[in-house]
């Protein structure tokens, strides 16, 4: 079988891969991408972030037109939802988006191969088809990983994507189950949970806490489970599930305190497992080329992102660092850059965080918990949004935002925000973060009124000096 020969096999189409293929292909790289799926755009495109944003707006427009019209003088009828209707304009959503993947491809002359790599050598590697048979074989000069991660297990949990269901299932569940049960009230659990109460059921999170939304700031946790709750989210912290059996009334599941302790059931007619991800790195052949791993299971990479094998790369949720989008995009750019000789650059530290609810919460840096741990000086500047004209008028008081800088020089540390529009907001202190901005640098810059970002300035101003309208 006669092999094609490329400067750079990319393994995975997620928001890694994809995104270091166009940008390696743009720097003259000739350029193939692996995917296994039948369409590009990985867990983000197909079963992630945009399936999930998709009905994120459409269960928040339902919710709103039913119970928030009202206050603004408009008077509305039944509203009914049209479940098959939401998903199928949530597929379109999807559609258009990976076929907007497929043209950069073809824009950027970068060979799409559908089927499944496994790396025979450093420069080589094979494609298998759906019959398992190794249906190509490419040789590559550089071989990036980009494969991405999946669902973590739950022992004494079987997911069948019907009625025990991971986030995939949950962006398809045919009918609003009345009664859902989430284990894990981390990201996924509070989106998605936050999608099916707002279509109308009954949900309870089962965390294993006594949090919600690890790595968010503990105050502004606080404000975020309380305004969360008054939607009607129950919380059970503190617990961890033992197991989910079918009964004839539902899906019985047993869960105790986290230290153990006497079980409780509770009975629901759906249960989402979404207790975090891990790296996807079945049947690459990462032993028999012995790729190290890091203690956490991840694949190790040095600050090239060059494995432990000269040649091969990786990129993404299958590295250390945050498992977001934008994140494996930007180790894809820094990447293919490096390779390409150039300094790529990507600061883990300033990578922004958002949950999509309502109120959002956004966040780049460190935590007030952080700075305390690390013996960091700082100073704290917040600002409410029922301070704010525009926040008013909206009708979206919801929420703050909160600067932490340095006591001595007033370099920004963190930000974090629970806010309508924390997730727009956020990139302003991202930009500000990279550039080490000060607090008083911030707070100085001339932002539109009435706009809800003016919040972020009277933050800044008051993590500086003071702010001006409070
Ligand atoms: P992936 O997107 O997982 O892509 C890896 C690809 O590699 C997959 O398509 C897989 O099929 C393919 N692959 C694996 N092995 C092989 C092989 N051997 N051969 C060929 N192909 C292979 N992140 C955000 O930033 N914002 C969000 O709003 C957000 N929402 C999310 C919602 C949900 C429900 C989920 C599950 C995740 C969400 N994420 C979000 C996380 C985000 O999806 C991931 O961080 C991101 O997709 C990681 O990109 P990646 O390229 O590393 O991997
Ligand atoms: P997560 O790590 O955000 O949350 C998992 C939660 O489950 C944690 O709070 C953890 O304490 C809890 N947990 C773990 N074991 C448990 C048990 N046995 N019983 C009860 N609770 C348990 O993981 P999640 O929500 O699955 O999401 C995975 C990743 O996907 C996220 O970390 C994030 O990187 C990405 N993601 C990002 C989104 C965004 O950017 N808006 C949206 C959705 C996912």
């Amino acid at each position: 079988m006669a092999s094609d020969s490329y400067d750079l096999v990319v393994i995975g189409a997620g928001p890694g891969g994809y995104v270091a293929a166009i940008r390696a292909a743009q720097l003259g790289m000739k350029v193939a991408c692996v995917e296994k799926r039948a369409t590009p755009g990985g867990t983000c495109l197909n079963v992630g972030c945009i399936p999930s944003k998709a009905l994120l707006q459409s269960s928040h427009l339902y919710e709103e037109t039913g119970h928030d019209l009202a206050a603004h003088g408009i008077a509305v009828g039944e509203v009914r939802l049209d479940l098959p209707q939401m998903m199928k304009r949530k597929d379109e959503v999807v559609g258009a988006t990976t076929k907007g993947v497929a043209f950069l491809f073809k824009k950027n002359k970068v060979a799409a191969i559908t089927g499944t790599a496994r790396i025979d050598a450093p420069g080589k590697v094979a494609v298998l088809g759906g019959d398992g048979a190794v249906a190509q074989t490419l040789e590559a000069k550089s071989i990036l990983i980009a494969s991405g991660s999946e669902v973590m297990p739950l022992p004494g949990v079987s997911i069948d994507e019907k009625t025990i269901v991971s986030s995939t299932g949950a962006l398809e569940l045919a009918a609003v189950p009345r009664r859902l049960a989430v284990i894990g009230a981390g990201v996924i659990g509070l989106e998605l949970g936050s999608v099916w109460r707002r279509l109308g059921s009954e949900v309870t999170m089962i965390e294993f806490l006594d949090r919600i939304a690890p790595g968010v700031d503990n105050e502004i946790t606080k404000h975020f489970q309380r305004a969360l709750e008054k939607q009607g989210l129950k919380f059970r912290l503190g617990r961890k599930v033992t197991a989910a059996e079918k009964s004839k009334d539902g899906i019985v599941v047993s869960h105790e305190a986290a230290q153990g302790g006497a079980a409780e059931q509770l009975t629901v007619d759906v249960v989402l497992v979404c207790i975090g991800r891990r790296p996807y790195v079945e049947g690459l052949g990462l032993d028999r080329l012995g790729v190290k791993l890091t203690p956490r299971g991840r694949i190790a990479v040095d600050g090239r992102f060059q494995t432990s094998v000269a040649g091969i790369y990786a990129v993404g949720d299958v590295i250390d660092g945050p498992m977001l989008a934008h994140k494996a995009s930007e180790d894809g750019v820094a990447c293919v850059e490096m390779l390409a000789g150039q300094k790529g650059h990507v600061d883990w530290n300033k990578v922004p965080s958002i949950v999509y609810t309502q109120p959002e919460v956004a966040w780049v840096g460190k935590t007030e918990e952080q700075l305390k741990a690390d013996g960091v000086a700082y100073k704290v500047g917040k600002y409410p949004f029922t301070a704010d004209p525009r926040s008013r008028a909206n009708g979206r008081t919801d929420g703050f935002v909160k600067v932490l800088s340095d006591k001595t020089t007033d370099t920004v540390l963190g930000v974090h925000i629970l806010g309508a529009e924390a997730g727009t907001m956020i990139a302003e202190a991202v930009l500000a973060m990279e550039y080490s901005a000060s607090a008083e640098d911030i707070g100085r810059v001339c932002h539109a009124h009435p706009t809800v970002s003016e919040a972020m300035k009277e933050a800044a101003l008051a993590a500086w000096d003071k702010p001006i309208h409070l």
